[in-house]
């Protein structure tokens, strides 16, 4: 896996980002484990509520394509600061396995996760295998 090409492919649709209230731009790169690449950017709502993150902006690209095995994700954003996923893109995330790599990087460092160290304990009454 070319990390690099994922970060690139997420700060490229980061730009994208229509971030009209917050002003707070994300970009998400997903490879599958077929080897795809889906980007996300988030699309913010004058009913604030109807945001959404760019990373289920990326993974319901995947999905809505047929993909649904994923190998990383790469998240970056246009502060200096990084940008962890929040709570719900977790859980979200969490539906299509924990092992998940997570690279968030803030320009100038790159830090590696899985995202079962993002969601310890989860919730995964009802699926199997994990
Ligand atoms: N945001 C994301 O895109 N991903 C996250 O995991 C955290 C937050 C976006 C949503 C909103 O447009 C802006 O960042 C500020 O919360």
């Amino acid at each position: 896996m070319n990390k690099k090409e994922l970060l690139h492919a997420a700060t490229t649709v980061m730009n994208n980002a229509y971030v009209k209230y917050s002003n707070f731009k994300v970009g998400a790169a997903l490879l599958t484990k077929s080897g795809r690449i889906f980007t996300g950017c988030n699309v913010e709502n004058s009913s604030y509520s109807a945001t959404i993150c760019a990373e289920r902006v990326a993974f319901t690209k995947a999905i809505s394509e047929g993909e649904s095995e994923f190998e990383a994700i790469a998240i970056v954003n246009s502060s200096d600061n990084f940008a962890y996923p929040c709570g719900i893109c977790r859980q979200f995330m969490s539906e299509f396995g924990l092992d998940l790599k997570i690279f968030i990087s803030n320009d100038k460092e790159l830090r590696e996760h899985t995202l079962k160290e993002l969601l310890p304990f989860a919730f995964t009454e009802f699926k199997s295998g994990t």
